[in-house]
C-alpha cells in the first residue's frame, strides 16, 4: 500500500516555500488509517516494547492505536503546562527560539523498553527531545517509527543512536 497516495500536499502552508504534508486525508479513510497502523505495528512488534510513547498532538493519532494493537501502555509527551502530576522537561532549540516537552516523571519504569511513534520526522528535534526525556527517566529507547520522513531535512542524523524507520519518504 502506498500511503503517499492518501497524504495531501499543500503548497506554501503554513508559510511560503513550505510543502505541507496533510495527514487528515489519510486519517479520514478508515481502511487506509487502519492499514497505516497495521504497517507501523508490523515493524514495531519485533522490538517488543513495554510501552509506546508519542509526542503531542499528531503523535497521539499514531502512537495510541499502535499501543492498543500491541496490548501495551501509551505515554503522552506533552507541550508545557498540560500534565497535572510531577513532570520532567526537555528544552530544545528551534530555528528561531526554543520549545519544551514534558512527560510525567512516574510514567515509565526505569529500564522499560520504549518505542517512540510520531506522524512526521522533519528536523528530528521533537524526537530527539522525546528520547532525551526517556534517558532522564532511565527508559531504554529501542526504536522510533514515523509515518512520514522528510529526508532532505536530515532528521535521522540527530537520531543516529536509535533504530529509525518511516513508511513514506519525501
Ligand atoms: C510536528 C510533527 C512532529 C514534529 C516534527 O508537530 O507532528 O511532532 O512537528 O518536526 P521536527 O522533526 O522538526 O521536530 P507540531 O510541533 O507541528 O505539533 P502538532 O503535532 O501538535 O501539530
Amino acid at each position: 500500500m502506498d500511503f503517499r497516495d492518501h497524504i495531501r500536499v499543500i503548497s506554501d502552508f503554513p508559510k511560503e516555500g513550505i510543502s505541507y504534508k496533510d495527514i487528515t486525508t489519510l486519517l479520514k479513510n478508515g481502511e487506509i488509517y487502519r492499514a497505516s497502523i497495521d504497517a507501523l505495528v508490523e515493524k514495531i512488534s519485533p522490538w517488543q516494547p513495554d510501552v509506546i510513547v508519542g509526542p503531542e498532538a499528531r503523535g497521539f493519532l499514531f502512537g495510541a492505536p499502535v499501543a492498543y494493537a500491541l496490548g501495551v501502555g501509551f505515554v503522552p509527551v506533552r507541550k508545557p503546562g498540560k500534565l497535572p502530576a510531577g513532570t520532567i522537561q526537555e528544552t530544545y532549540a528551534l530555528e528561531y527560539g526554543f520549545d519544551t516537552l514534558e512527560v510525567h516523571a512516574d510514567a515509565i519504569q526505569p529500564g522499560a523498553r520504549v518505542v517512540l511513534v510520531d506522524d512526521l520526522l522533519a528536523t528530528g528535534g521533537t524526537m530527539l527531545a522525546t528520547a532525551n526525556l526517556m534517558k532522564k527517566i532511565g527508559a531504554d529507547v529501542v526504536g522510533m517509527g514515523f509515518l512520514i520522513e522528510l529526508t532532505f531535512l536530515n532528521g535521522r542524523e540527530k537520531l543516529i543512536d536509535y533504530p529509525v524507520f518511516s513508511l513514506v519518504e519525501y
